[in-house]
């Protein structure tokens, strides 16, 4: 009987049975284990959780195109040298924010010495130097010199006062304060820290001059009551001061007679004839000659200025020296260059002669040259070239933030 029951039909029917029972028992174990994740996790929660994960890739998102914005945005400085401590320097600048004083500030941060620029912003603008501003060897303090002034350091080149005519005929009094009671706390400060001071004197001390060209012992030629005299004498006696101090206190001190420069973040309005000729030809306005046009002038690019500086600075020469391009240029033809390089129609017109106007300016650099083997290498049309360029971003700037930066790679990288 048993043998029977154990045939081969009855043995593929008890398989079916076991076969059928198991996928039944899974399908049960699936149906229990669905009902049991679908309670723990409600529809609600669900969407909740796939709608919590849109959000937070939302935010990941945001927070990446914060740091791509941070990392555009954020600072980088031009690389300066690394000076060990026996040779950097700390070094004043007053009017480091203005012309002149920005391009000083770039070429000695550039050769890796700590800058402080003292500035009241009078003429000068926080953004000629703003491409250095929280950099560490970099402090600029608003400060006006006719105040005094206590703080640490090797060398000052004293370059604060305004330097164009409408600059420093707005406020005569405070032009002669600043030449004079400013230059008197600047040398009183190289004197207690025991700093060399380097005073930015000017070509206007040999005023209408009637020796040409003008060299170093030339007295100068200058009306003490006309409407130049408040930079003119502010100058003169602030050399006098500096000898004084030479003298009296022993100071070691530089004096720069520094004749018309020219360059990139000159101001635009300052109405010398470089900034007026190619603003007037920038925007198709008639040029404006006072006179006839045969008084000359000699002009410098303001990178072989810096260089003239510091050579002065660091040599063992305390007497005035020269320095400025005597490459000579009457008025007129001046106005004529300018127009060929901007193109454009305007047309030359003449206007009165102003008053003490010098007639004559071209400096006798035969000192620099063999003290200081100094000499300008910048010939007249890359400089204007420069200069022009850095106008015309200026003119196109519609908006605060925007930006025309002139940086000190410029200048090194012009290899003449
Ligand atoms: N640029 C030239 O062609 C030229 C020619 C001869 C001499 N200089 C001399 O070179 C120096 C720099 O001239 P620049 O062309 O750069 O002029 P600038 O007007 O651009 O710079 C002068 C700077 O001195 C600052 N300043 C003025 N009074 C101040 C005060 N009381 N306290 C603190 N800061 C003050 C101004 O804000 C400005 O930043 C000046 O001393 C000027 O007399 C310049």
């Amino acid at each position: 009987m048993l043998r029977k029951l154990q045939c081969p039909h009855i043995q593929a029917a008890q398989r079916l049975v076991l076969k059928k029972f198991t996928m039944l028992l899974f399908c049960a174990a699936m149906t229990i284990s669905f009902i049991v994740i679908y309670q723990s996790f409600p529809p609600a929660d669900a969407s909740r959780f796939a709608r919590s994960t849109l959000e937070l890739e939302a935010e990941i998102r945001k927070m990446d195109h914060k740091i791509q914005f941070l990392e555009q945005g954020k600072k980088t400085y031009p690389e300066v040298k690394f000076l060990t401590y026996k040779d950097r320097k700390r070094i004043l600048i007053t009017g480091g924010a203005g012309f002149v004083g920005s391009h000083l500030v770039d070429r000695l941060m550039m050769q890796g010495h700590e800058v402080t620029v003292v500035d009241n912003f009078f003429t000068g603008r926080k953004r000629n130097v703003e491409h250095w501003i929280g950099h560490e060897n970099f402090e600029l303090l608003h400060h006006d010199i006719v105040n005094p002034l206590y703080i640490e350091v090797d060398q000052i080149y004293h370059l604060a006062s305004p330097a164009s005519p409408p600059n420093y005929m707005y406020n005569p009094i405070k032009t002669l304060k600043t030449n004079t009671v400013g230059t008197i706390n600047m040398l009183g400060l190289a004197k207690r820290v025991r700093a060399r001071l380097l005073l930015a004197s000017t070509s206007e001390v040999y005023g209408d001059p009637e020796l040409h060209p003008q060299s170093e012992e030339y007295w100068g030629h200058v009306n003490p009551i006309g409407p130049r005299a408040c930079y003119d004498e502010g100058k003169r006696v602030a050399e006098t001061m500096c000898y004084a101090y030479e003298k009296q206190e022993k100071v070691e001190v530089r004096v720069a007679r520094i004749f018309n420069t020219f360059g990139p973040r000159m101001h635009m309005n300052d109405g010398r004839v470089v900034s007026n000729f190619i603003l007037q030809a920038l925007q198709n306005e008639s040029i404006t000659i006072y006179g006839e046009g045969a008084q000359t002038r000699s002009f410098q690019y303001v990178s072989d200025l810096v260089d003239g500086l510091m050579a002065l600075m660091n040599s063992n020469y305390s007497q005035p020296v020269n320095l400025g391009n005597p490459e000579e240029h009457t008025i007129m033809e001046f106005a004529k260059i300018i127009l060929t390089l901007v193109g454009g129609e305007s047309k030359i017109i003449k206007k009165t002669a102003m008053e003490d106007d010098p007639q004559r300016r071209k400096p006798d650099i035969t000192r620099a040259k063999t003290v200081l083997k100094w000499e300008p290498k910048i010939p007249l049309m890359v400089g204007l070239n420069k200069t022009i360029e850095y106008f015309q971003n200026e003119l196109r700037r519609s908006r605060h933030s925007e930006r025309n930066f002139h940086m000190p790679e410029n200048i090194a990288l012009m290899s003449y």
